[in-house]
């Protein structure tokens, strides 16, 4: 079994990907942080736990990560994820309380303890993670490397050159992909095919469950923000390092080099990459995911949300 930990802004996708990582078997949970993102840090915190709750894994423990990006403000999503980050939707508050450790210490006694076994999965802004790194350089080395949501190719979400989670903070972001750790990154060019039609969905949800409520409802903002390119479907971002930890075949990942634009004035938050020019960067060291059968994903994805009972 992996041992992975995940740092997460949960939002909307953050929870279906929790949702998901708690119903594959190979997967061991062994931490969960929250990060500025979606929304504030309050609201990321709680909606963690309250997933993990909704999951019956409040067993899993939850830390409570930065407030905002290493330098500048912080810059949040409401209009996908809604004011509290899950689509308006109220769960039934988590009874276990976060972890009072700060992430970095808890992330440092992790990675001693699974060593080249833990995978970090990081669905939000990079902060928690730059700052691990800048307190405890020497893990650089020890674990097994990084799956992360964020970046892309080509193209942005938030700006005409940059994805959410670089763009809320390109400072952290560069310590991640300077930091020598291997990364595998899912930027739009791949999350973006890593939809579910509206048809998919309604199939998803049809029960009339805790889980499909949840799933129905904390969805119903961002498939609105989805309507005019999915029509009723949504693009579930985070759900795919999740999947790849599990799934590997579905995803095609290339080799490429990958630095972050942290200071242009229109290009801020780019992640440039050098995988499709004539020009290669010396070191190339990020696997970037490119492609996913996006049938078999949804397919698997869905059996995976409907083994909930
Ligand atoms: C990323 O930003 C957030 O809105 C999503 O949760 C995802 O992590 C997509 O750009
Ligand atoms: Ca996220």
């Amino acid at each position: 079994n992996k041992a992975i930990w995940i740092d997460t802004d949960t939002g909307v996708d953050d929870a279906v990907a929790l949702l998901t990582a708690c119903r594959i078997e190979t997967i061991n949970i062994v931490g969960v942080s929250a990060v500025h993102g979606n929304t504030t840090l309050t609201n990321t915190l709680r909606n963690a736990r309250d997933v993990l709750a909704l999951a019956d894994r409040e067993d899993i423990p939850v830390y409570r990560g930065a407030s905002g990006p290493l330098m500048y403000a912080c810059k949040t999503a409401e209009y996908v994820h809604g004011d509290n980050g899950l689509g308006g939707v109220n769960l039934p508050p988590s009874s276990a309380p976060y972890m009072e450790e700060s992430v970095s210490q808890a992330l440092r006694r992790a990675v001693s303890k699974y060593g080249r076994q833990l995978v970090v999965v990081a669905l939000g802004p990079l902060t928690n993670i730059a700052r691990l790194i800048l307190e405890f350089p020497e893990v650089r080395s020890l674990f097994a490397g990084i799956y992360l949501m964020g970046g892309a190719v080509y193209g942005g979400n938030v700006t005409p050159c940059a994805e959410f989670n670089i763009y809320s903070d390109p400072q952290a972001a560069e310590i991640v992909f300077q930091s020598g750790i291997p990364l595998t990154m899912f930027g739009l060019d791949v999350t973006m095919q890593a939809y579910m039609t509206c048809e998919e969905f309604q199939q998803l949800t049809a029960s009339d469950t805790a889980i499909s409520n949840f799933l129905r409802e904390s969805t119903a903002l961002a498939r609105k923000y989805y309507e005019p390119d999915f029509a009723g479907g949504m693009v579930l971002h985070d759900v795919c390092p999740i999947m790849a930890l599990a799934y590997p075949d579905l995803f095609t990942t290339k080799l490429a080099g990958v630095f972050v634009e942290t200071q242009g004035q229109l290009t801020m938050g780019k992640t440039v990459c050098d995988l499709y020019s004539d020009y290669h960067f010396a070191d190339r060291h990020v696997m970037v995911a490119t492609d996913v059968l996006r049938a078999d994903f949804v397919r698997t994805l869905s059996e995976l949300l409907q083994s909930y009972v």
